[in-house]
């Protein structure tokens, strides 16, 4: 059996929409991705989304609208976790604040004490990311951003659909990114990504930006750029949004079988839910002793694998160059060792989970 790691939702109306947008014959910008960011927001339950090229493009994008209105200048501290992916600083550093780098708790979402532990008085804002589609403690996290008058934006790019008690994650703080990357919960099948905001100052700016600065066809109030989104993307987007809860339920009821098979396997941890969220599982990670062995194994099985991710942002070369205090973070230092992906999608089977799980016995012997 063959079973990949991830595998986005391709059915013939995903194709057909593509076709349309052919013959149509608008490509940018028009009436499919005003559709795509209207449903958007109505289902993350903010009044603004605004598409951008990638999670990465709408983030710098945040952060410059930010540096306009004055919350957010060069030196100003940002707090995120470590133990993420890369992108998660980079907008950040771009814009010319400093990331300070913290751990996360045993959920791989950032620890709240130790965003405590890291506020300065330079300190002016915090990203938690909802790490393989898990909302992080946000209750807490928002108590102490507002304790130390801090902005948060989410970092949603794994969990578009999650929920923290009830809400949306992308619907709970100042703003929020979204990546619309291949392997992601909501996939357009290239790049794209979003920001999501209540605050209509903070998203009629992003929207300038993205392109070129323009309030009208020939007026360029403000030097811009161009990140744009694809009408082709759009179009997909829109038929991906429809189905993702269902897509979502799938991978959870495809964890419910993994817990139920792994759990009490000796070796095996499982992940932790958090009550009260409702888990997207962009990836399904376990910890295990040898994970390089039992990757390579399940490799020959024809089980898809990865490992989300092998380097901690503190520890990577690029911000090793840049900072001179690098923290030790124990909890991001252990994991990353242990730490194996497993496939999951919305619409992986009974058959093919308990195919992996009897192959995990088979190298465990257990
Ligand atoms: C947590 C997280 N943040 C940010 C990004 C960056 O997203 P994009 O590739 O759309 O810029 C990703 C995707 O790799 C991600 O997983």
């Amino acid at each position: 059996m063959k079973i990949q790691l991830s595998k986005p939702y391709v059915t013939q109306e995903v194709k057909d929409a593509v076709l349309r947008v052919i013959d149509g014959g608008n490509f940018i910008l028009g009436k499919e991705s005003e559709a795509f960011e209207k449903e958007m927001a109505a289902h993350t339950g903010v009044k603004n989304c605004v598409l951008s090229a990638n999670w990465t493009a709408a983030v710098y994008l945040l952060c410059l609208s930010l540096k306009k209105l004055g919350r957010l200048k060069e030196g100003d501290e940002v707090i995120m976790p470590s133990h993420t992916a890369f992108p998660s600083c980079e907008p950040f550093i771009h814009a010319g604040a400093v990331v300070k780098f913290v751990d996360v708790d045993e959920t791989y979402t950032i620890d709240p004490a130790a965003i405590e532990r890291a506020i300065t008085p330079k300190t002016v804002g915090i990203l938690p990311v909802h790490l393989y589609g898990l909302a992080v403690d946000m209750e807490r996290i928002k108590a102490i951003a507002a304790a130390h008058k801090l902005w948060i934006i989410e970092d949603c790019a794994q969990a578009q659909g999650a929920k923290y008690k009830g809400a949306r994650v992308g619907s709970m703080t100042m703003a929020a990114g979204f990546s619309f990357f291949p392997s992601k919960n909501l996939s357009v099948f290239g790049d794209g990504g979003a920001m999501t905001t209540n605050d209509d100052e903070l998203a009629n700016l992003v929207r300038k930006l993205r392109n070129h600065g323009k309030r009208d066809k020939f007026t360029n109030d403000m030097i811009g750029f161009n990140l744009r989104f694809n009408e082709m993307n759009a179009a997909i987007g829109r038929i991906q949004l429809r189905e993702l809860d269902r897509l979502n339920q799938g991978r959870r009821d495809a964890v419910a079988l993994y817990r139920k098979l792994l759990g009490g396997v000796q070796g095996v941890t499982l992940p932790v839910e958090r009550p009260g969220c409702e888990h997207v599982y962009h990836m399904f990670v376990i910890q295990v002793d040898n994970r390089e062995g039992l990757g390579k194994f399940l490799g020959e099985k024809g089980v898809g694998t990865g490992i989300h991710y092998p380097i901690a942002c503190h520890q990577q070369p690029a911000i090793l160059a840049l900072y001179k205090d690098i923290p030790k973070l124990p909890v991001t230092e252990r994991v990353i060792n242990r730490i194996l992906s497993l496939p999951i999608y919305g619409e992986i089977n009974a058959e093919q989970v308990t195919y992996v799980c009897n192959c995990i016995k088979e190298y465990l012997k257990a």
